[in-house]
């Protein structure tokens, strides 16, 4: 390939680097202010957080914009590895003379590194959390345990506010439907719909007697290895969309600075709390 075939390839590799990355960031904070309410002990935080689901899992315009994370991490991470071989071949000498240490900031030298943990984390995170939500048929459902005349009763808790008692189900006047309906048995009509309890499985899982301590450093070392590549890649990518106005120049490097240690330290803290300190 000629050389400036080369530079205009790998600028338009950047350029879309930036885009996907920026992209992401946004993605990191929606879905921060979401997991935020598991640091809520309030009464009905379980409700709140699976009402929340639901939206996030059904709402059009959130699919959307789902899907558009789902290709953006795709693309970001196939481009970050064309372009990490792509230099490494347009530089073989590979820093025997400059100094890098002297020159750049250890992340920035790191990223492909960076990425791949971080790739490997959203893989695994994915399996446990989103791949449950969508397709484990064994979900949750959210009950709640009413006691009325000294005899508590176990019921599903339902969309329109409503309950079904959990031994009506069992005894099969009612069965459960594509995983959150309650059908009437015998009229074959969906009579409510259940909340999926997303909001269970993730306190199980930080809170395992065998594995939660494991899972929870491992968050933790995964937030840490977030942070640095978004304290290199948060100016970078304003830098690749051409972004260069010296009003503004400072304003974006603290900004992405702020963003890479408070968005990964917040998200730390989630299954930190989990672990060591909700009953
Ligand atoms: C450490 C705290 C975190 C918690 C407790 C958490 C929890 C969850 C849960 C419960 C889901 C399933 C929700 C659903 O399917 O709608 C989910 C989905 C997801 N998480 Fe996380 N998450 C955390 C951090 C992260 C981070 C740091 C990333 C990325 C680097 C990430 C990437 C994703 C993605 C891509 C999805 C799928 C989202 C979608 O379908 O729109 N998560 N997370």
């Amino acid at each position: 390939m000629a050389k400036s075939a080369l530079l205009k390839s790998s600028l338009a590799k950047k350029y879309w680097m930036a885009l996907t990355g920026l992209f992401l960031c946004l993605f990191l904070t929606g879905h921060l202010l979401g997991n935020l309410q598991l640091l809520s002990t309030g009464e009905n935080a379980a409700l709140h957080f699976n009402q929340y689901a639901l939206f996030m899992t059904t709402n059009p315009a959130v699919k959307v914009l789902s899907y558009l994370t789902y290709i953006s991490i795709i693309f970001h991470a196939i481009d970050g590895i064309i372009l990490t071989v792509q230099n490494k071949k347009a530089r073989p000498i590979n820093y025997v003379m400059n100094r890098p240490g002297k020159n750049t900031i250890w992340a920035s030298r790191n990223m492909a590194v960076l990425g791949t943990v971080i790739l490997v984390f959203i893989v695994t995170h994915m399996v446990s959390f989103w791949a449950r939500m969508h397709f484990d048929k064994d979900m949750p459902l959210q009950t709640v345990t009413i006691t009325a005349g000294g005899m508590p009763q176990e019921f599903y808790l339902t969309t329109d506010g409503g309950y079904v008692p959990k031994g009506q189900v069992l005894q099969g006047a009612v069965v459960i439907k594509n995983r959150t309906e309650f059908y009437d048995a015998a009229a074959n009509v969906k009579i409510k719909e259940g909340y999926k309890d997303l909001y269970k499985i993730t306190v199980a899982f930080f809170k395992d007697a065998k594995l939660g301590l494991v899972y929870t450093i491992l968050y933790v070392i995964s937030m840490v290895v977030l942070g640095f590549h978004l304290f290199h890649g948060f100016g970078s990518a304003f830098q690749s969309l051409g972004a260069n106005n010296p009003k503004y120049n400072g304003l974006i490097k603290n900004f992405g600075k702020a963003f890479a240690i408070v968005v990964p330290l917040l998200f730390a803290v989630i299954p930190v709390f989990i672990h060591f300190i909700l009953k």
